[in-house]
């Protein structure tokens, strides 16, 4: 198979300072969610998934697992399957595993390094699909490789509730990107996490072990090496609540003592006490996902779900 990689990316450094300058300037202070995966970050959050506390990944693998052979129907033969993120998920296997003669899978990723080294692995084990990966910022439209197999359709793949960290004008934007990379006959895969009992959610983001404190606080380890700022990393205290009114998982780092930090040419002030906001996980009622799915143009044609209604894996199609 040909080894191509496409390339749609190059954001300097200093944008990045500029957009985090920008975040810490706001009434509320926050960093985007995509500071959390460094090298450390992408290892805390593997292992987030494997805590007894984070429902989500099991019971999703769980749903794909159980209803293989209802997805493989619909997706049908010589689908082309393009995943939003870099695919080295045990779902991907599943679907690579089980779809029916794929005719190519093309992972999107914007971190290079990350998505080379699984679409590699990926490779070895699957000497037959042609796998095509492409370095893009998937929130915007980007142009899609020809695989050598014509494809019947495109099955865009969204799994893990990473629309969860969308507030829902972003995510009706997402989602309309990826009705257009789906195209004319596409349909969209996607995992969403949804409302349930406070108490699972809040200690889903609260382990006992405290590995996602480390990950929430990694993200300024990162920062700090990656552009030179200098964030007294222990003198911030994990904290998640969900946030009934807005339906979400609320992610900070809460600063303990008084900081000034500097970072590129900007001197930021944060209060004791003071909490800067790192995620937001939606969490989605199948009614209200409808809905948004709606707005952006797809139609919810089926739903599958484990029997404790935690979590959701949805199949829409273009309406
Ligand atoms: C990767 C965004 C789906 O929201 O549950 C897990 C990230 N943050 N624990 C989520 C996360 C803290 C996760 N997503």
């Amino acid at each position: 198979m040909a080894q191509n990689t496409v390339r749609q990316m190059a954001t300097p450094d200093t944008e990045e300072v500029r957009s985090i300058i920008e975040g810490l300037s706001l009434p509320e202070k926050m960093i985007s969610p995509k500071y959390f995966y460094d090298e450390a970050g992408s290892r805390l959050f593997d292992e987030i998934t494997r805590l007894p506390e984070y429902y989500p990944t099991q019971t999703e693998l769980g749903i794909m697992q159980q209803n293989i052979d209802d997805i493989a129907a619909l997706v049908g033969e010589q689908a082309s399957l393009i995943e939003f993120g870099s695919g080295s998920s045990m779902k991907t296997h599943v679907l690579l595993q089980n779809l029916h003669s794929l005719a190519a899978y093309v992972p999107v990723d914007i971190s290079e390094e990350h998505l080379l080294a699984s679409a590699g692995a990926l490779r070895a084990d699957y000497p037959h699909i042609e796998i095509i990966p492409v370095v893009a910022d998937f929130t915007k439209p980007f142009d899609l490789p020809t695989p050598a197999i014509m494809p019947v359709k495109n099955i865009v793949y969204f799994p893990g509730s990473t629309i969860g960290n969308f507030e829902h004008e972003d995510a009706k934007a997402l989602l309309e990107v990826m009705y257009t990379e789906a195209g004319d006959g596409g349909a969209l895969l996607i995992g969403v996490d949804l409302q349930k009992d406070v108490a699972i959610l809040e200690r889903a983001y609260n382990d006992g072990a405290g590995v996602t404190a480390a990950f929430n606080r990694n993200m300024l380890t990162h920062i700090n090496r990656e552009y030179g700022s200098n964030f007294d990393v222990d003198a911030f205290r994990h904290d998640a609540l969900y946030n009934q009114d807005e339906g979400r998982i609320e992610l900070r780092l809460v600063a303990k003592t008084a900081q000034t930090v500097q970072l590129g040419d900007a001197t930021i002030e944060i209060d004791a006490g003071e909490g800067i906001l790192t995620e937001y996980s939606h969490k989605y009622t199948l009614e209200g996902f409808k809905e948004l799915a709606a707005s952006a143009g797809f139609a919810v044609e089926r739903v599958w779900t484990d029997e404790d209604q935690l979590f959701s894996v949805q199949y829409l199609v273009r309406d």
